[in-house]
C-alpha cells in the first residue's frame, strides 16, 4: 500500500481545492429549507463548482449520475439527487460535494436538518461531528492510522449508535480515492505510521441504529438496513508535523 506524500506545492493545490468546496458548499448549506427537491441542490452544487473554475469529481464516477450526493434520513450515503425528492420539516439530509481543481481533489460531507428536527436526530448529527473531531485528535505524524478509527469508535460506542462498516475514508490528492482505506470501526492492528503530508479524507457514517446497510436497487443508494436515521460528516484533512490541517473547514461550515 503506497500512501503519497504531498510535497509544498501539492499541498498549496489541495488547499486551494478544498478552499473553493467549502465554498460551494457554504452555499448549498444556505439552500435546505422545507420544498426544496434534492435535484436544485445538484444542479446549483454543478453550476457553482464550474463557475469557480472546478470540475465536479463525483459526476460520473463509476457511473454515479449527479454532482452531489444528497441522502435523506434513513439514506446514509450516495443519495442520487432526484426532482421528486422534496426536503420536508423534520427530516435530515446529508450533502456529500467534491470538485478538481488544478488537477487536485477535495471530499466534504455534512448532515443538516431541515427546519426543526427531532431531538435524537440533532443528537445523532452532532455526535457524528465531534466523532471526527475525537478521530482528529490521532491524526498526527507518528499516530498510526487505525488510532484514527479507534478514537472514532470509541466515542461513538458511548452512545450505542451504528457505525458503518461497509463504507470508509480514504486518502485523496490527484484521485478521489487513495490509499489508505480509513474504517470508523474498531481495529485490532495499528494501521501504517502516519506521516505529515498525507491527505486523508476522514468520514464517519453512523446510524442511530444498527451498523448495517443495505443498497438500494439504484445500485448507488446506502440505506440502513433497519430504517434508522443516519449521519455522515466528512472533511479532507492534511497530515502535519503538528495539529492536524482541516482543509475543508475554514470557518465556512
Ligand atoms: N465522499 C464520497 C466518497 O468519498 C463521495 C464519492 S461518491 C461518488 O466516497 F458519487 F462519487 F461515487
Ligand atoms: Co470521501
Amino acid at each position: 500500500m503506497a500512501v503519497s506524500i504531498k510535497s509544498k506545492t501539492e499541498i498549496e493545490k489541495m488547499r486551494e481545492s478544498c478552499r473553493l468546496l467549502e465554498k460551494v458548499f457554504a452555499h448549498l448549506a444556505s439552500m435546505i429549507e422545507p420544498g426544496i427537491s434534492t435535484l436544485e441542490i445538484d444542479r446549483e452544487g454543478e453550476k457553482e463548482i464550474r463557475a469557480c473554475g472546478g470540475i465536479p469529481n463525483f459526476k460520473n464516477y463509476e457511473g454515479y449520475p449527479a454532482s452531489i450526493c444528497t441522502s435523506v434520513n434513513d439514506e446514509v450515503v450516495h443519495g442520487i439527487p432526484k426532482k421528486n425528492v422534496i426536503l420536508q420539516e423534520g427530516d435530515i439530509i446529508s450533502l456529500d460535494a467534491g470538485l478538481i481543481y488544478n488537477n487536485y481533489h477535495s471530499d466534504m460531507a455534512r448532515t443538516f436538518g431541515v427546519g426543526s428536527i427531532s431531538a435524537e436526530a440533532q443528537r445523532l448529527i452532532d455526535a457524528t461531528k465531534q466523532s471526527f473531531f475525537e478521530g482528529i485528535k490521532k491524526a498526527r505524524a507518528g499516530c498510526h492510522l487505525y488510532d484514527i478509527s479507534n478514537a472514532i469508535a470509541d466515542y461513538i460506542d458511548g452512545f450505542g449508535y451504528g457505525i458503518v462498516q461497509d463504507l470508509v475514508g480514504h486518502g485523496i490528492g490527484t484521485k478521489l480515492h487513495e490509499d489508505p482505506q480509513i474504517p470508523n470501526f474498531r481495529q485490532a492492528r495499528r494501521g501504517i505510521r502516519l506521516r505529515a503530508g498525507m491527505t486523508l479524507a476522514i468520514e464517519p457514517m453512523i446510524t442511530a441504529g444498527t451498523w448495517e446497510v443495505e443498497w438500494l436497487d439504484d445500485d448507488w443508494t446506502v440505506v440502513t438496513a433497519d430504517g434508522s436515521l443516519a449521519a455522515h460528516y466528512e472533511n479532507t484533512v492534511l497530515i502535519t508535523d503538528g495539529e492536524p490541517e482541516i482543509l475543508t473547514m475554514s470557518g465556512l461550515i
